[in-house]
């Protein structure tokens, strides 16, 4: 069985989530693709590198990402870091001939993502951004039914991210609220996984109204190079600094298709955890979605008799996408880990069949203008369209 090399740049919360979808894709997916073989570990604090390969299962580690770059026997490289370091690696990797997964959002700005769109475009190698949550098996029963026209012409999807991870002030200035760092903030954050599942279900997005607002405007400078989330809280008189991102957006969107919709994206709405969610309206049936229940996908459909009509549940298991090779029985509880070791699935089989995988650099970077646009909407009070940058490259 072929055996591909994975260099993984970045060894903080997505860099666990990467080594344990490359082990686990082979227990779960057999046989496998290929074998990803978790060659080198880089991350810039040498201590987090050394800790990583061992933690995180790795041959070798080192603290500069070129050293993975220009290593011949890498296959992937794989970028796990903060969205400022996105694009000169991705960028470097694609001239080296290596295969490419990044995180999201796919850079910071939309320029940076188009310059990775066409470098990988034009070295010919496979590249993915890491939406993984539209490989939640329940996700992808939504998109099976939408196809399938259980629920007809598609009239409206809404879709929130609600998170309250950074709603206490003294949750620290991360490299999230940075726009240096990051390029935006709950927008880029979480919005773009709306976003993302938004085009994956129902189509493109050409044009938005939105609101942005920046509810905390300075907090307690960060300690240490790991985001924690919100899980270190400073006390007393520390020194803050100015958050130059927005904490939460909405917006209305058109479609290409003549649906219409609403995304809402905060991290600051106490009491919810992950709940990144989609109600989808056709004008047969409706869908509903709750990552916070992630087990399970809501349907109803128009032509149930009326005295039966209503939302039922349905729990995936084998008999759905991805199902079979994960676990035997419905509700046994599908994780994170799992939408991962999906994602790293398909990648690997791309590669290894010489196929295109979804969503790829031109996704991300049409999540990039369609932001932009929302931010632009934001400051006229206007509405944006997305179209006209639309690229030839796909
Ligand atoms: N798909 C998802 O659900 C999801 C969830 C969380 C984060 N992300 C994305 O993953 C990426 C990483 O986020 P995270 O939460 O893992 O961050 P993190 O802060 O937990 O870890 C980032 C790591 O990168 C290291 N690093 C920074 N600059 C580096 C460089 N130049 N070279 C090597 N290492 C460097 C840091 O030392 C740190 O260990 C971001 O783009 C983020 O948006 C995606």
């Amino acid at each position: 069985m072929r055996t591909l090399n994975v260099g993984m740049i970045g060894g903080g919360f997505m860099g666990k989530a990467h080594s344990l979808a490359y082990a686990g894709m082979p227990m779960f997916f057999w046989p496998a693709p290929a074998v990803p073989f978790r060659k080198t570990v880089v991350d810039i604090n040498d201590e987090l590198a050394r800790e990583a390969a061992a933690r995180y299962g790795f041959e070798s580690w080192a603290s500069d990402w070129r050293k993975v770059v220009e290593d011949p026997s890498i296959d992937i490289v794989d970028i796990v870091t903060p969205n400022h370091t996105h694009a000169e690696i991705a960028i470097a990797a694609a001239k080296a001939g290596k295969h490419i997964i990044s995180e999201k959002p796919l850079a910071r700005t939309t320029e940076e993502a188009k310059r990775m769109l066409d470098a990988a475009s034009e070295a010919g190698v496979k590249h993915m951004v890491a939406f993984n949550y539209r490989r939640t098996p329940a996700v992808s029963l939504a998109k099976k039914y939408i196809e399938e026209g259980a629920i007809g012409r598609i009239l409206n999807f809404r879709g929130t991210y609600l998170q309250d991870w950074s709603a206490d002030p003294n949750a620290p200035l991360s490299w999230r609220f940075r726009r240096e760092v990051a390029g935006s903030g709950a927008l880029g954050d979480i919005g773009t996984h709306v976003i993302d599942l938004a085009r994956y279900l129902v189509g493109e997005i050409t044009e938005v109204m939105g609101i942005a607002n920046t509810w905390i405007p300075e907090r307690p400078v960060s300690s240490g190079p790991v985001d924690k989330l919100g899980t270190v809280k400073s006390s007393g008189d520390v020194k803050k600094a100015a958050v130059d991102v927005d904490d939460e957006i909405n917006t209305l969107l058109r479609f290409e298709n003549g649906a219409v919709g609403s995304l809402e994206a905060t991290r600051n709405a106490w009491g919810r955890n992950n709940f990144l969610t989609f109600e989808i309206h056709g004008d047969k049936g409706s869908l509903y979605f709750n990552y916070e229940r992630r087990d399970e996908l809501q349907v109803c459909f128009s032509d149930d008799p009326d005295d039966r009509r209503g939302f039922r549940t349905i729990y995936t298991g084998p008999a759905h996408p991805n199902g079979a090779a994960l676990w035997p029985i419905p509700a046994l509880g599908i994780g994170y880990g799992e939408t991962k070791i999906i994602e790293a699935h398909d990648f690997i089989s791309a590669i290894v069949q010489d196929t295109e995988v979804s969503p790829n650099f031109y996704d991300g970077y049409r999540i990039h203008v369609i932001c932009d646009a929302i931010l632009e909407s934001a400051s006229s009070g206007q509405w944006v369209k997305t179209v006209e940058q639309l690229p030839a490259a796909r």
